[in-house]
Order: C-alpha cells, then sequence, then structure tokens
C-alpha cells in the first residue's frame, strides 16, 4: 500500500488532536504532528510504529516552518496532505476589541496558514499531487456580534483558499475549506481572548460572550467524527468540494445565508449592472 504523507497543524487539542489521533491508526498515512510543544504529544506514543514523527512547529515562526518540511520531506519523501488546523479566537466588540491581539490573530489563522501553504507548494506542483485542508469556520461565511476580527481572519482564509484552488486545480493541487460551527475543542475556553463590553451600548452582547466562554467543551460538533469525515474526503473523494460546512447548524447557516445573498444580488441585478458604462 502506498502511503501518504498528512502533516498536521496544532495537535495538542481539539481538532488537531483527534486528527492525528485518527490518522496515527490509518494504514496509508505516515504522519507528521506538529504543535508548539510537543510534550503535549505523547498520546500519539501508543500508536507509533515509526510512521509518526513529532515535530515543534509555531506557525508564525518561519524557521519552524522551514524546519518542519525539511524534516517531513527527508523522513518520508513526499508532502501528500497540509491540514491547516491551528487557529485562536477573539470575542469583543468592534470598537473596544484590543487591536494588538486582533493582529496576533491575523498572525496565527492567517498568516501561519499563509506560510505553511506557500511552504508545501513547491513540493506538491512537483509530484503533481496534494491537497491542502484549511480550518476556516462557518465564520468565515456569516457573522456575528463580537466577532468581528476572527472573521476577518476566516473570510480572509476562505478568500486566500478560493483564489489559490483557481491556481493550482491543473496541477492536481486540491484546497478544501473546512467550516466547522460549535464542537467540542478548548477554542471557545483558552484559545479565544474574550473582552467583555464596558461602553453601556454594547452590554446585550456580554451575554453572547459569558455564553461562548460556559459552553466550551459543551458544543453539539464532535472532533472525532469530523477527524474521519476530514480523512473520508481527502482520501476517497475525487470531486473533493472546495467548501464544507460541518455540523448542523453551520450547514443550516451556510445555506441561509447564501438563499439570502442569491435573493438580494437577483433583487439588485438591474441596479447592479446600470453602473456599468454603456455597451459600445
Ligand atoms: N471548535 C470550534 O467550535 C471551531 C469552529 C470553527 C472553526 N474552528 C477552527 O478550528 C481550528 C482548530 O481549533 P480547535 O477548535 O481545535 O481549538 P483548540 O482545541 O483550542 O486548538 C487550537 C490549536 O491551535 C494551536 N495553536 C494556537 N496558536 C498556534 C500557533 N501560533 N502555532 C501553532 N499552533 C497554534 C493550539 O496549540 P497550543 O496548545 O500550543 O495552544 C491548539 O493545538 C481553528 O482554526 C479554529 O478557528 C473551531
Amino acid at each position: 500500500m502506498s502511503k501518504k504523507t498528512w502533516i498536521v497543524t496544532g495537535t495538542s487539542t481539539g481538532f488537531g488532536k483527534s486528527l492525528a489521533t485518527y490518522l496515527a491508526q490509518q494504514k496509508d498515512v505516515n504522519l507528521v504532528a506538529t504543535a508548539r510543544n510537543t510534550q503535549k504529544l505523547s498520546y500519539l506514543d501508543q500508536f507509533d510504529h515509526g510512521q509518526i514523527i513529532k515535530l515543534t512547529l509555531d506557525v508564525t515562526n518561519e524557521n519552524d516552518v522551514v524546519s518542519v518540511i525539511n524534516n517531513t520531506k527527508s523522513r518520508f519523501k513526499t508532502i501528500d496532505v497540509l491540514i491547516n488546523n491551528a487557529g485562536i479566537g477573539y470575542f469583543g466588540t468592534f470598537e473596544e476589541s484590543n487591536l494588538a491581539d486582533a493582529r496576533s490573530m491575523f498572525e496565527v489563522n492567517v498568516w501561519g496558514l499563509v506560510n505553511m501553504s506557500r511552504a508545501v507548494l513547491k513540493t506538491m506542483r512537483e509530484q503533481k499531487s496534494g491537497t491542502i485542508v484549511n480550518f476556516s469556520s462557518i465564520g468565515g461565511l456569516a457573522s456575528f456580534p463580537t466577532l468581528s476580527f476572527y472573521h476577518g481572519t476566516k473570510y480572509a482564509v476562505e478568500g486566500i483558499s478560493e483564489s489559490l484552488a483557481e491556481e493550482v486545480k491543473d496541477l492536481n493541487i486540491k484546497i478544501l475549506l473546512i467550516e466547522p460551527s460549535g464542537f467540542r475543542t478548548d477554542w471557545a475556553g483558552r484559545s479565544s481572548k474574550k473582552v467583555l463590553p464596558d461602553i453601556p451600548d454594547y452590554q446585550q452582547f456580554s451575554k453572547f460572550i459569558e455564553d461562548n466562554e460556559n459552553g466550551a467543551h459543551h458544543e453539539p460538533g464532535d472532533p472525532n467524527k469530523a477527524a474521519q469525515i476530514i480523512y473520508d474526503q481527502v482520501t476517497n473523494n475525487p470531486n473533493l468540494p472546495l467548501r464544507l460546512p460541518l455540523g448542523k447548524y453551520a450547514s443550516d447557516t451556510a445555506i441561509e445565508k447564501y438563499e439570502k445573498n442569491l435573493n438580494s444580488f437577483k433583487e439588485l441585478h438591474n441596479l447592479s449592472t446600470s453602473a456599468d458604462s454603456p455597451e459600445k
């Protein structure tokens, strides 16, 4: 059986841990499990029979990125699947958010994913095959109060991925966006900073932030099921979709958002087209 090499970012907890755990048990997988602190990856030891390497990777550190790619190639030769999973959150109203924290989140969620994707593309082009799985969110398609900057990161991931997919489609490189709704991971808890509103006009949004904090690890989504679905889609679906909402809320919200936009675009069609110069 020919093995595929999978690199996963952020495998200490959450989706990344579920993915690494599942991939570590697949016969056709060589696994590169990465984390800022590889001591958190001892859960993989029970599955390791020489097909797993654990590497230190902060996705914002370009030296780490180069080192992960070099180590992967020297050990396993190919890079077949990259899962850009690492990501953090931030809750706060647009006016009251700390912009330094918002910028740090863009460094991880957007530029970290860009760093890793650019680092694997040369190899994938030479192989004439590869898949890049980018963790977006239902928050990359639809927006909620107090998450403006998080949405900014995930909408950026969507746009970058969609454009890249067009550039590499003839090179047999596929891009898959994962768009989960609430899943039982550390995201809404330790991985998201939260700023409760001080301004009285925004008090109504405190509850939403507190509910997210308190709801962490009680979300409907099961990251182990997500891991199986992602492996199965990448491995067995020759017509991989560009976008994959995960969870009922994600699917319902995506459909509702696109239907609403579609209806609005149609209603505005005459007005929209009237802005062009008359055809010569
Ligand atoms: N859970 C949800 O409901 C949900 C919904 C939609 C989208 N997502 C997305 O799913 C992805 C995974 O998050 P999760 O839900 O699994 O949350 P999580 O359990 O908090 O996991 C986040 C992972 O990202 C890692 N990470 C953070 N900053 C990093 C950096 N600079 N370099 C490398 N790794 C870094 C964390 O490592 P450390 O242990 O070192 O902090 C951790 O392994 C994220 O992109 C998130 O936006 C989650």
